[in-house]
């Protein structure tokens, strides 16, 4: 069996995603998956994560400041098994980039993974406080509990 390939996508690719990313990375085996994240907009391509996620990571064991903001693109469809969108305006901005039935069926709510059939937001915290972020870490790391032991 190849290498499963999940992607997390959220707007900017400095706050939720590179959350997302790291978490999920942490409760997988590396031989066997590859997890990235990338942003809809690419406002701050090749950035750090914001100062708040690289702490609210750090707080809780995961190194992310290994990752540097990109943008998504058409590409990703192809080379990734899973995309999961933070909240309902990424996903509707990864979905209308998709051409086929194939490519839109990749691209789920992450939060569906707790709240099935709900589609809830992962709210944005970058115009919050650190308590925002906090929040964040601690939904994405309920899902991503769910997403790994789905995987494994
Ligand atoms: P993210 O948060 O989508 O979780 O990375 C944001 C980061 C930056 C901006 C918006 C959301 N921004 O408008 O620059």
């Amino acid at each position: 069996m190849g290498m499963k390939k999940i992607l997390m996508v959220c707007l900017g690719n400095i706050c939720r995603s590179p959350l997302a990313e790291g978490i999920l990375k942490s409760k997988l085996p590396p031989e066997s998956f590859i997890v990235d994240s990338a942003g809809t907009a690419g406002y701050h391509v090749g950035e750090l994560p914001d100062g708040r996620s690289i702490e609210v990571a750090r707080k809780y064991g995961i190194d992310i400041t290994n990752q540097r903001s990109r943008k998504f693109r058409k590409t990703d469809f192809d080379k990734f098994d899973m995309i999961f969108a933070m909240d309902q305006s990424n996903y509707a901005d990864i979905v209308a980039l998709s051409e086929n039935e194939e490519q839109h069926e990749k691209v789920r709510m992450i939060l569906n993974e707790l709240y099935p059939d709900e589609n809830r937001n992962v709210p944005d915290p970058y115009y919050g406080g650190d308590q925002g972020f906090e929040n964040v870490y601690k939904m994405l790391d309920e899902a991503c509990e769910i997403i790994a032991s789905k995987l494994e």
